[in-house]
C-alpha cells in the first residue's frame, strides 16, 4: 500500500528520513541589512517555520533543529535574550501549527537552566503533541558532547557494567528518531559544531553558503536532491 503524509495526504517519495539542520547566518543576514542581529534571529525563526511545514509535508519522519547550543550562553546578554523571547513566543503559538502538520515536538538539551516558564511550556507542548507522527528534536541548550556524557551517566544509573552500541543510542536524546540521514548547514562554514557527535557517524554533510533567513521551502526540495546522488556505503563497498 502506497505511504501516505497524514497531514497532506500526499504520497511519501523522501528518500530522508530524518535531516538535521544547523541554523547559521542570522548574524551576518543582519548585518548586511545595517541592523542588530536580533532582527536575524527573528527573520531565522520565520525560516524555521517555513523548514518545519516543508520538512513534514516531504513526509519525513523526524527533523533536527539545532536552536540554541550550549555555547550560546557566551552571546551578549541582549541576543541570548531575544533568541529566547522568540523561542517563548514560538511555544505560545505553535500548537495548532503542530495538529495540522502532524508534529511532535521533543525538545534535547539540557533545560535546567531555563525559566520555569519556558520549561513549563516544554512540557506542555511534549505532552499535547506526543501522539503525532513526525518527530521535530528541538535542541536546546545543546551540545553532542554534554548528551554523550549525559548518556554515559544514564546507563551508569542504571548499573550497566558493559554496553552495546544499542544502549548507547538508546540513552542518547534522540533515541526516538532514525539516525539521521542528511546534516543542512547554512552560513558557508564547513564544521559540525558539537552537533550529534554520535549519530552523524553516517550522516551526508551539505553545505551552502545562503544565510539561515534566506532558506526557503525549496532549499530543503534541493538538499533532497543532492541526499538522492549520494551513494552510501556505510563502510561498505
Ligand atoms: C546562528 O546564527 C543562529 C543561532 C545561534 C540562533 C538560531 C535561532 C533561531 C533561528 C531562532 C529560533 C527560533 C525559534 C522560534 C525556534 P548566528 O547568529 O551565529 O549567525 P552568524 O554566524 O551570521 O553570526
Amino acid at each position: 500500500m502506497e505511504k501516505k503524509t497524514k497531514n497532506t495526504g500526499t504520497p511519501i517519495d523522501c528518500p530522508v528520513r530524518h535531516m538535521a539542520f544547523i541554523m547559521d547566518g542570522n548574524g551576518r543576514w543582519a548585518k548586511k541589512r545595517g541592523m542588530p542581529r536580533e532582527y536575524g534571529h527573528k527573520f531565522g525563526a520565520e525560516a524555521f517555520r517555513r523548514v518545519l511545514r516543508r520538512c513534514s509535508q516531504l513526509g519525513m519522519e523526524a527533523v533536527t533543529f539545532y536552536v540554541f547550543s550550549t555555547e550560546n550562553w557566551k552571546r551578549p546578554q541582549k541576543e541570548v535574550d531575544s533568541i529566547l523571547k522568540l523561542l517563548d513566543q514560538y511555544l505560545d503559538e505553535c500548537e495548532e501549527e503542530l495538529k495540522k502538520n502532524d508534529i511532535r515536538f521533543i525538545f534535547i538539551g539540557d533545560r535546567s537552566p531555563f525559566s520555569p516558564q519556558i520549561r513549563e511550556k516544554i512540557d506542555k507542548i511534549e505532552r499535547i503533541s506526543a501522539h503525532y507522527t513526525c518527530i521535530v528534536n528541538l535542541a536546546l541548550n545543546y551540545g553532542g558532547r554534554s548528551e554523550l556524557v549525559h548518556a554515559a551517566n544514564q546507563l551508569l544509573k542504571q548499573g550497566k557494567e558493559e554496553i552495546t552500541e544499542q544502549d548507547f543510542a538508546n540513552a542518547l536524546y534522540t533515541s526516538q528518531s532514525p539516525e539521521p540521514d542528511m546534516i543542512v548547514r547554512t552560513g558557508g562554514d564547513l564544521r559540525i559544531s558539537n552537533f550529534l557527535l554520535w549519530q552523524a557517524a553516517y550522516a551526508e554533510l551539505y553545505f551552502t553558503d545562503k544565510l539561515w533567513p534566506d532558506f526557503q521551502a525549496d532549499d530543503v526540495d534541493e538538499a533532497v536532491e543532492n541526499f538522492k546522488n549520494r551513494k552510501r556505503r556505510f563502510g561498505g563497498v
